[in-house]
């Protein structure tokens, strides 16, 4: 039996290496990751951004164990709480549901969890596939060159937000154009900051206008003020920072996935044809594109208490990354694990990571890609890039949201 080792993470920082690493391929993890795997194991230090020292969990039994471990902590409100960038603790500050664990964490789940139901998410993918239909004839409409992160998926993911909070449908076209500020490359970080405060106040002014009515529409918000607002269970701000953090955790992640694995399958022809001669194999091979891009690289926890695993000893306090994206070509647990399998039918994969945290809107995301994907490939069967591979530009590493900043395509 192998007995835990016992470095401290505040052994020689500068000797450690760099996480988060930049990807060098936009579907790849990057390679450093897969050599401290094979040089140093599941669970390897390196060096944050500050230089303060931190443990970077790459094997995936030892992330699951982990992610279900009440002794790994996920409060954004401790000052000691560790970020991958400056850009994450910024966002670090709406420490709302994400940044909250045990009964509290619960407690804001469990006042959404009906917004995301199964019923929910099938009356809502109804109004995606539609939306899908119209951006992709816009598209060709329009004519070559389009980008697809602005002309489908950033539209797409903020038109499926609209819908889960109960944005009315006058007002998408300000939500989408606010919400599409927030991501993206050609605003300043003061216009995206701008972006945020105009989201915020018209969240706020939507949640009084709510208030008002007599007979409460069906989102999100309309439930959040009838029931818990109403009731007095839960405050203003909290319905608006609820709402806040569905737009940060769900707008440009699909947005990237979207992107992300359009460049991806354009990439990779003979898996392509396979999608194209079977679009009903669609729910396979979005599962397949999210454990394979792994866009929501890293997890962030903190150590509440000593905790072993892997072989080492995480010392309370501790910080503590988790990289999905190479937990998710980890040979242990994926058959050929960096070949693209469409047909995989692999569903353990951590792309919406495990335990409490998972994330709640999977279902609606994956209707996103589905219907974006299908749609897009069916109606538009020769789109191929339209700039050479290695001119699309990969977001830093330090995004949080891993992905590309646009994507010129032509048919
Ligand atoms: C393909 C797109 C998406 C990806 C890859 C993704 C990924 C993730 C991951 C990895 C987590 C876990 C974070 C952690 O453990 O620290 C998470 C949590 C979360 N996601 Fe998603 N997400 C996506 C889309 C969405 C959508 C569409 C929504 C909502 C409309 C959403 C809302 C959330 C929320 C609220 C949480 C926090 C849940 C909690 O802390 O209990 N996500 N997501």
């Amino acid at each position: 039996m192998s007995h835990p080792i016992a470095v401290s993470l505040t052994d020689d920082p500068a000797s450690l290496p760099d996480f988060p690493q930049q990807r060098h391929c936009p579907y790849q993890p990057p390679p450093g990751y897969r050599e401290l795997r094979r040089a140093e194991g599941p669970v390897v230090r390196a060096r944050l951004y500050d230089g303060r020292p931190t443990w970077v969990v790459l094997g995936h039994t030892e992330a699951r164990a982990l992610l279900i471990d009440p002794r790994l902590s996920s409060d954004w409100s401790r000052p000691d709480f560790p970020s991958p960038s400056p850009r994450r603790k910024a966002i670090q500050k709406a420490t709302i549901l994400v940044g909250m664990d045990g009964e509290e964490h619960a407690s804001y789940r469990r006042r959404l969890i009906s917004s995301f139901s199964v019923r929910r998410t099938r009356e809502l993918g109804e109004g995606i596939q539609r939306r899908s239909v119209e951006l992709v004839d816009a598209i060709l409409e329009q004519g070559p060159p389009a980008d697809i992160l602005s002309a489908l998926a950033l539209p797409l993911s903020s038109y499926t937000i609209c819908g889960i909070l109960g944005v009315p449908y006058e007002d998408h076209d300000y939500f989408e154009a606010q919400s599409a500020a927030l991501v993206s490359p050609q605003v300043s970080e003061e216009q995206a900051t701008g972006a945020l405060m105009s989201l915020r106040d018209y969240l706020t002014s939507l949640v009084e206008r709510k208030e008002k009515e007599k007979t409460p529409g069906d989102g999100l918000l309309d439930t959040l003020v009838s029931r818990d607002l109403a009731g007095g269970t839960i405050s203003r701000d909290d319905v608006i920072r609820l709402g806040i953090i569905l737009l940060m955790a769900g707008h440009e992640t699909t947005a990237s996935m979207i992107t992300l694995s359009t460049f991806t399958l354009l990439q990779n022809p003979e898996q392509l044809a396979a999608f194209r001669a079977d679009p009903a194999g669609g729910a396979l091979a979005v599962e397949e594109l999210l454990r394979y891009l792994s866009i929501g690289d890293v997890a962030m926890r903190i150590a509440a208490e000593d905790i072993t695993v892997g072989g080492v000893t995480l010392r309370a306090g501790d910080s503590v990354m988790l990289s999905t994206a190479e937990i998710n070509r980890d040979p242990a647990a994926f058959e050929r694990p960096d070949e693209l399998d469409l047909a995989r039918g692999a569903r353990h994969h951590l792309g919406f990571g495990f335990g409490v945290h998972q994330c709640i809107g999977q279902n609606l995301a994956r209707a996103e890609m589905e219907s974006a994907l299908t749609t897009l490939f069916t109606r538009i069967p020769g789109l191929r890039l339209a700039v050479p591979p290695e001119q699309v530009e990969i977001k830093p590493a330090q995004s949080g949201v891993q992905g590309i900043y646009e994507l010129p395509v032509a048919w």
